[in-house]
């Protein structure tokens, strides 16, 4: 019988072809339009998860998107590896700006992919990803080599905000139950510089607005002695940062972990090119908060920002309006011990307190997460590690992330389980933007480490 590696070398072209047909399924999670389309792809999968393998493959009903369960029990003296992953993508929104359609998947050769890249929405974040758990699973069945029990839990609802899993995660805790969740939504450093994520941001994402005047006005008739909410929004954002980019709002920092001056100097090791960094975003400089460095601030550090603002005139032209209302849409990623609820009830408190009389304000909260670490002394790390180190060639360099998958901390507290971050896209793969792909190198590499996780574990396992 061949190898498992043997087998995942005959089969590559197949992979790929099974990924663009997922690939092309609109799974919008945010747009109800397409929730039948979401539907579509958890079906897709459950065909394809049965096929590779899997039993008690069955999707489940939630208040919202299907979540699609399947595994392979092989007894009780095997470890078990819950494999996560989202099926649903962002919106593909502006489509003007995408070279190829987003959901008719094309291939390009590019200087970072010499090999290829896979173009279409939710190639990297997460269907590409996810897809390389399925064929590494169906790789280790054909081959007879599955050295763990596997369970897979796939969601429908991760760019929304992940509002149902809880609920199933607890509900179907016996059905769930494992020794470490396996997930790839995360990225490595470079294609001849694996990683493994060890951190990932929590997140308090709201939306604000200002109101004065009962109506929209004449702009000559009102203007200088109504309130315009959109300038008075804008001092009010404006003031959410001081000249050092900290912000400003009273005990946002309180419970910020305190990371070490020589844990500082360690993360600042891992290769960092500030050139290469701003020719890719065609940027003459950067910016941040005072006192720390890129890598720092998008890893260790919280953060503001408006995602989007609106109100009054956008049209064609110029009309001459003074509008009622401005709205906002403003997000915080957050650091290990930050509590989004409490940084939501400060930010409530200090922005409502930033109002002049003349406007009303409200603000109304989004989702949000919890942070996350995982250890780097675990046996699921040493696997991680062992397993990169093998098809890459080199040991992987652990490093924080500034995303967020706020499921992560949801693990830990219902299973009790810590989860390994086994990513293998990049950070300029233009998830959540146009022109999103994946490399096919990526994809195979993927494939190709993630039986060796399984191995190293069990034997791991074994010998503890
Ligand atoms: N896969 C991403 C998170 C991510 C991307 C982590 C890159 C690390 C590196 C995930 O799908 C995502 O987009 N998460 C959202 C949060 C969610 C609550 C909508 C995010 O980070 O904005
Ligand atoms: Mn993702
Ligand atoms: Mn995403």
């Amino acid at each position: 019988m061949n190898t498992v590696q043997e087998n995942i070398t005959q089969n590559k072209d197949r992979y790929l072809e099974e990924l663009l047909e997922l690939l092309k399924i609109p799974s919008i999670s945010a747009d109800s339009a397409y929730a039948g389309d979401v539907r579509k792809t958890a079906e897709y999968l459950s065909e394809k998860l049965s096929a590779a393998g899997a039993d008690n493959v069955k999707i489940y009903e939630t208040p919202g998107h299907p979540v699609l369960y399947g595994e392979k029990i092989l007894g009780d003296k095997f470890p078990t590896v819950l494999v996560y992953g989202h099926y649903d993508v962002q919106p593909p929104d502006p489509l003007e700006l995408w070279d190829a359609p987003p959901f008719e998947p094309i291939i390009k050769k590019t200087d970072r992919h010499p090999l290829g890249a896979i173009y279409a929405r939710g190639a990297c974040d997460d269907k590409g990803q996810m897809y390389m758990h399925f064929k590494a699973f169906e790789a280790m069945m054909q081959t007879d080599s599955l050295p763990c029990n596997v369970k897979f839990m796939l969601e429908g609802e991760e760019e929304i905000g992940s509002a149902n899993l809880e609920g199933f995660c607890k509900k179907y805790a016996d059905m769930l139950a494992c020794d470490v969740v396996l997930l790839s939504d995360t990225s490595v450093i470079a294609n001849d510089i694996p990683s493994i994520t060890t951190g990932l941001r929590g997140l308090s994402y709201l939306e604000v607005e200002v109101v004065g005047a009962n109506k929209d006005l004449h702009s000559g008739v009102y203007g200088g002695a109504v309130a315009n909410p959109l300038n008075i929004l804008s001092k009010m954002i404006a003031t959410l940062k001081d000249e050092d980019n900290h912000i400003a709002i009273p005990g946002f920092y309180d419970d910020v972990e305190t990371v070490t001056d020589a844990e500082r100097t360690e993360m600042n090791k891992a290769p960092f090119s500030l050139d290469d960094y701003k020719k890719f975003l065609e940027i003459e400089e950067i910016e941040g908060e005072m006192g720390y460095t890129t890598l720092e601030r998008t890893s260790i550090r919280p953060t503001l920002d408006v995602n989007g603002m609106w109100g009054g005139y956008i049209g064609e032209g110029a009309k001459t309006v003074l509008p009622s209302k401005a709205q906002a849409k403003i997000s915080m990623r957050l650091v290990p011990n930050q509590d989004p609820e409490k940084i939501t009830k400060l930010f409530t408190e200090y922005f409502t307190s930033l109002a002049p009389p003349s406007v009303k304000v409200t603000v109304k909260p989004h989702h949000g997460g919890y942070p996350a670490v995982t250890p780097t002394d675990t046996l699921e790390y040493k696997a991680a590690h062992m397993a990169m180190e093998k098809t890459y060639g080199k040991p992987p360099i652990p490093q924080r992330s500034g995303g967020s998958i706020p499921i992560v901390s949801m693990f830990e507290e219902v299973f009790g389980v810590k989860s390994v971050l086994l990513g293998f896209g990049l950070a300029t793969d233009d998830i959540h933007s146009p022109n999103e792909h994946f490399g096919l190198f990526n994809f195979y590499k993927g494939i190709e480490t993630i039986p060796y996780f399984y191995q190293y574990y069990a034997e791991l396992k074994q010998s503890s």
